[in-house]
């Protein structure tokens, strides 16, 4: 529907501990059908930002607003229910499961209504289960691994399995994806995959991208946030965030890999 409205805001937000300054009044906006990057170098402050936004971190100052609401006492648990998904750093998949199990466990809260009528009414929890397994085969197709359904994601290479952990974040279909450093550990092919993949979600979610690598943030964004120190020191379209010498200050000394 209307594809520029703003989901989620950050305002003024600040997070202290014990007498260090994480962020430091950062706002931020994230836009349905588009994808922000969050960037800065180690210990800038972004893991710290997304734990505020998924409800780990409480600000000492300034507010979270979801869909134009202040989230105040919002906790990781909530996130599937408010419609946010997150993929955390690493993988997060569970061994015992297979690819596709690992992906139906994505829409928790859907799994939970098959559970209640399925105390009282078989059938219907069958329907909700093959309903469920239909959604997470749509996204494994989307993401290229639907022929792997069947394995346990142990046996898979690395990026494929974050080819299924970004299908366990969409199945609930989410009105926001959070990523955080989805490309650690991968290779620069893998790199260029995932970054492809990113652009393809552009159109549905809001995306915020928390990155270290500054050269797939500038490929995937739209537009980009800047921290150093907790505060925020650029912000923009890529293009112009990129060329903008307190960014090129901040990252000086750090490997920017194919910068
Ligand atoms: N739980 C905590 N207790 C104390 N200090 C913390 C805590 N979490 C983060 N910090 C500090 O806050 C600052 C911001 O850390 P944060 O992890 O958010 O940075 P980052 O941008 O994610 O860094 P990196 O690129 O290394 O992942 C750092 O100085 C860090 O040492
Ligand atoms: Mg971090």
């Amino acid at each position: 529907m209307s594809g520029s409205s703003t989901i989620l805001e950050l305002r003024e937000v600040t997070v202290r501990f014990a007498g260090l300054v994480a962020l430091d009044g950062v706002s931020l906006t994230a836009t349905e059908g588009r994808v922000t990057g969050v960037i800065g170098p180690n210990g800038a402050g972004k893991t710290t930002l997304f734990n505020v936004v998924c409800g780990f971190v409480r600000p000492d100052a300034g507010e979270v607003r979801w869909r134009g609401r202040a989230l105040r006492r919002h906790r990781p648990h909530d996130l599937t229910r408010l419609g946010i998904a997150r993929t955390l750093q690493g993988l997060g998949l569970f061994p015992g499961l297979t690819v596709l199990e690992n992906v139906m466990v994505g829409a928790e809260p859907h799994a939970r209504a098959g559970f209640w009528s399925g105390l009282f009414a078989l059938p219907r929890a069958d329907r909700d289960e093959a309903a469920l397994r239909e959604r997470a085969m749509a996204r494994l197709a989307e993401l290229g691994v639907a022929g792997e359904a069947a394995r346990p994601p142990g046996e898979l290479p690395y990026g494929v399995q974050k080819r299924v952990a970004l299908a366990r974040a969409l199945v609930a279909e989410p009105d926001l994806l959070l990523l955080d450093e989805p490309a650690a550990g991968l290779s620069a092919a893998e790199m260029d995959e995932l970054a492809e993949l990113i652009r393809g979600l552009r159109g549905g979610p809001a995306v915020v991208l928390v990155e270290h690598h500054m050269d797939l943030v500038m490929s995937v964004c739209d537009q980009v946030v800047v921290l150093d120190f907790g505060k925020v020191i650029a912000s923009g379209p890529p293009d112009r965030v990129r060329d903008d010498p307190a960014v090129l200050d901040a990252y000086l000394g750090e490997e920017v890999a194919g910068a």
